[in-house]
């Protein structure tokens, strides 16, 4: 039996499925992942542009570091993986897609039950009275007023940089949802960064059956029940058409 058909022999008996995606799914719609050679962090420093420190020394650069990524994410579209996902969604009984990425791509395919973990970059929040609004960029490059809400103060992306907690409500849905699942379907990340990175451990402590889809072997690799190797937008279509 191949590694696809093993998932879908999985995925045939699950009614809860408990999905997982990082910056790898939305690879194949243009956007940079973040580790890897071509990765974001090769290129800028997470230490410049994604702490609130970095925020507080030099908000212009953090905002249009910020405005360059909207621009690229708007010009992209969902892909086929994107929309395997939301095909996922309507197969199962129970379905919850946890997401590290900020772009959006995931609700634009038609997927419903989210909760995005590190934020999304199409929203800021004011400093001052943390009320959190739509954003969008107008227009590319130097920033010559720094966005500001309604009641006067700074507002900044309403994303998760280094060094900040993430959502302990979205933090707690994800690990309750996931602990009555019976398929933890792991998508597109490098599995580096915490808590994310604990949740395969966590979900084979549960009993719950794991699947990897990944272009590269990762940490997470030697600890999910399948590991398949490939991109998501080419195997994922491929898992689904065998369910329906
Ligand atoms: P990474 O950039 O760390 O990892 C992307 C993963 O996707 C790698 O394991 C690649 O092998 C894999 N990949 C790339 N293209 C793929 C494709 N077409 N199909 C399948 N897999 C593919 O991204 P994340 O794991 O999402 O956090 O990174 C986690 C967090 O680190 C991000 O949310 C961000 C970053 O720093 C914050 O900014 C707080």
């Amino acid at each position: 039996m191949s590694a696809i058909e093993d998932c879908q022999s999985v995925l045939k008996s699950a009614h809860s499925l408990f999905v997982l995606t990082g910056a790898g799914i939305s690879a194949e719609s243009g956007i940079p992942t973040f580790r890897g050679k071509d990765g974001l962090w090769k290129n800028f420093s997470a230490y410049d542009l994604a702490t609130p420190e970095a925020f507080q020394r030099n908000p212009e650069l953090v905002w249009e570091w910020y405005h360059w990524r909207q621009s690229i994410i708007l010009k992209a579209r969902p892909n086929r993986a994107h929309l395997a996902i939301t095909e996922l969604e309507a197969i199962f009984e129970k379905f919850l897609l946890l997401t590290q990425n900020v772009d959006n791509l995931h609700q634009r395919a038609g997927t419903k039950n989210i909760l995005e973990i590190h934020g999304n970059i199409f929203r800021a929040r004011c400093l001052e009275c943390n009320k959190i609004i739509n954003h969008q960029i107008e227009s590319e490059g130097e920033i010559d007023n720094l966005p500001r809400c309604e009641c006067g103060g700074l507002l900044r992306p309403d994303v998760v940089w280094f060094g900040e907690p993430i959502d302990q409500d979205v933090w707690q849905s994800a690990c309750c949802f996931l602990e009555q699942a019976d398929v933890a379907l792991i998508c597109g990340t490098s599995g580096v960064v915490w808590p994310v990175a604990g949740i395969p451990e966590f979900a084979r402590q549960r009993r719950i059956k794991t699947i990897e889809v990944n272009l590269e072997p990762t940490p997470i690799s030697n600890i999910v029940d399948i590991s398949i190797p490939g991109k998501a937008g080419e195997v994922l279509p491929r898992i689904v058409e065998g369910l329906k």
